[in-house]
């Protein structure tokens, strides 16, 4: 598929898979793609410096069956955005994003995420620089304020300055970023969501794609949600329980389910996890992002069991997979036509 195929492909972000390091991997939105055609998907982020000086090639290998497909840049550097937008859309991704919420330690040192926050000018040169450089839809992706510089107003000051560089698309984790004193992960749980404060957003300025993130679980709440945004952005729950994953093209896109059932998805990705095999990916890789595929189902605790007891052991192949799928009864075929 060439990157301009891969542009016009449906993109909506009326539901969205979060960018997550080390979860969403190619392997896990292998499988989000099986369970559903429709959800936009996130690479994990990674940095610009990655992008220029390491091996380009695997930071950015994906399947063209991931489409539509954003690439999550870490970065602050307006020269360095613009040649890793271009990149993007050489490698044939759909939309390129700014991550401007990530809160570790690591990444504030390199003026990269949620750090961010406090510069809106920063931000909004780098967004330029993007749009500037390549024909992608360029989003940002960030918190509704860090500590010390948490009001609305300098919320709306933000939002201003990057819109005014000419970022039409904001996808909002509900909640401020904690920079000193708390981990990333406490940085996604202790600081309260506030969803009204993206609900407000969204009212303030109607003519921008405002996408709220941060907690949500079911489809009943992303219905509320869609009442006053754009779009929903799920991560943690999508990754622990991807079957969610199966009723988003019938539930918010009106469009037949992608598959009928999990041993049917699983089984849609054996010709891809032997191709990963043969490129010497050990099956383990690949299995630790299917392991919420059954969460709930009968048969689900030994499936994952079977995979953590034998996936890694040296030379698994498929067969360890199928193993594990004989443990989970598969459903009776439908009787309805
Ligand atoms: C393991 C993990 C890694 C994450 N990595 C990133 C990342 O690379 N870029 C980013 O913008 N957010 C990252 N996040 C934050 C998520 O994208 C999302 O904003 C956050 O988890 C809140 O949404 P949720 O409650 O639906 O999980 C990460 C979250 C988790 C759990």
């Amino acid at each position: 598929m060439t990157s301009e195929q891969a542009t016009t492909k449906a993109l909506s972000r009326r539901f969205c898979v979060a960018p997550m390091m080390d979860w969403t991997t190619p392997h896990f939105r292998y499988l989000a793609r099986i369970l559903s055609k429709r959800a936009l998907l996130y690479t994990e982020m990674v940095t610009t410096g990655a992008l220029i000086h390491g091996d380009t090639e695997r930071f950015l290998r994906h399947d063209v069956s991931e489409y539509p497909l954003a690439l999550q840049l870490g970065g602050s550097d307006a020269n360095e955005l613009a040649h890793c937008a271009r990149l993007a859309q050489q490698f044939g991704f759909s939309e390129v994003n700014l991550n401007v919420g990530c809160p570790s330690d690591r990444v504030q040192n390199n003026m990269i995420g949620a750090c961010l926050m406090g510069h809106p000018d920063k931000v909004a040169e780098g967004v330029s620089a993007m749009i500037e450089a390549t024909d992608l839809p360029v989003t940002v992706k960030h918190r509704i304020g860090i500590n010390g510089r948490e009001s609305w107003e300098e919320l709306c000051e933000f939002i201003e300055t990057v819109a005014a560089a000419g970022c039409k698309t904001f996808i909002v984790h509900a909640r401020i970023a904690v920079l000193e004193g708390l981990s990333p992960k406490e940085n996604r749980d202790i600081p309260p969501l506030k969803y009204d404060w993206v609900y407000r957003l969204k009212q303030a300025y109607p003519h921008l794609e405002i996408i709220i993130n941060g907690g949500i679980k079911t489809f009943g709440e992303c219905h509320e949600h869609l009442t006053h945004t754009d779009g929903v952005m799920l991560g943690r729950e999508a990754y622990h329980n991807p079957w969610l994953l199966a009723e988003v093209d019938a539930a918010l896109f009106g469009e037949p389910p992608a598959v009928t059932s999990r041993h049917e998805a699983l089984r849609a990705m054996f010709p891809f996890i032997q191709q990963e095999l043969d490129r010497g990916v050990y099956l383990t890789h690949i299995t630790r992002h299917i392991m919420g595929l059954f969460l709930g189902q009968p048969g689900g605790r030994q499936f994952r069991r079977h995979l953590s007891e034998n996936a890694n052991k040296p030379g698994s192949g498929l067969e360890v997979v199928e193993q594990a799928l004989a443990k989970v009864r598969e459903p009776e075929p439908s009787l309805e036509t």
